[in-house]
């Protein structure tokens, strides 16, 4: 696929108590750091080490905010069972899936006992159910963005998913497949905050830790690779599952 990608979002805000009732400088801010990692110029592209620098990824893809809905709801938390995508359910329907990400932004997020700051759908499953739910905790860069998630890089990470990419180990042993050529095989996430030259080796290389696609705290990470970003912009390909609009 040729050319700069673009996708208009809209953005649900979801919200119980006033508070989280974001911002639209905080969902603005989401949409800048989108922009940012999905062009590869973010500011901290410059810290990917030498290891790895050749084959840094610039996806080309631009967002466009489309609109926002703002929805009070007597839930303080959802499960990850797409119950926040349906007005029936005190949720918000998606708007247009076919042509724009749809960005539900809830007040908690629930996976059995545990928080979790976002979930993804992949390409090619339901239309009523396709984007991405995001904690607004988790979300943007101000207002009720929380450290060390305060990046918006929850946000690239959930596109990236939306965009076909899985978890950069490949959610399992060392020759378990993300289906990407150019990332190393790990067996595991990393997480907090490994510097770029910290190595660390599961399956005889060097884990590439600071991917989107991997586990650690938002400043840590800042880069995709050439063939996740081939995966990506495959899906625009002509009869592909993703439109350029
Ligand atoms: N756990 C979430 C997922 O698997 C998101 C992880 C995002 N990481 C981050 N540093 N913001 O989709
Ligand atoms: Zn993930
Ligand atoms: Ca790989």
């Amino acid at each position: 696929y040729e050319g700069t990608v673009n996708i208009p979002v809209y953005v649900h805000v979801i919200y119980n108590n006033s508070s989280e009732n974001i911002s639209q400088s905080q969902i603005q801010s989401q949409i800048d750091v989108l922009n940012a990692d999905f062009s590869a110029s973010n500011g901290d592209f410059s810290s990917i080490p030498s290891d790895f620098s050749g084959v840094a990824g610039n996806a080309n893809v631009q967002f466009t905010l489309a609109g926002t809905t703002i929805k009070q709801s007597n839930r303080t938390s959802w499960p990850t069972d797409n119950s926040m995508k349906y007005s029936s359910n005190g949720g918000q329907d998606a708007i247009s899936p076919s042509t724009h990400l749809n960005i539900w932004v809830v007040n908690y997020l629930t996976s059995g006992s545990n928080t979790i700051l976002g979930y993804a759908q992949f390409p090619g499953g339901s239309q009523t159910t396709d984007g991405v739910v995001i904690g607004h905790k988790y979300f943007g860069t101000n207002g009720t963005a929380t450290q060390p998630f305060d990046q918006g890089r929850t946000g690239t990470h959930e596109v990236g998913h939306y965009l076909n990419l899985r978890h950069i180990w490949g959610d399992g042993r060392c020759k378990q497949d993300d289906f990407v050529g150019d990332t190393p095989s790990s067996d595991r996430p990393n997480y907090y905050c490994p510097g770029p030259n910290e190595v660390i080796s599961h399956c005889r290389s060097r884990d590439m830790h600071m991917n989107y696609m991997d586990y650690v705290d938002d400043s840590c990470m800042y880069m995709f690779t050439n063939g996740q970003v081939d995966r990506m912009r495959a899906l625009f390909a002509s009869g592909g599952i993703r439109e350029d609009l």
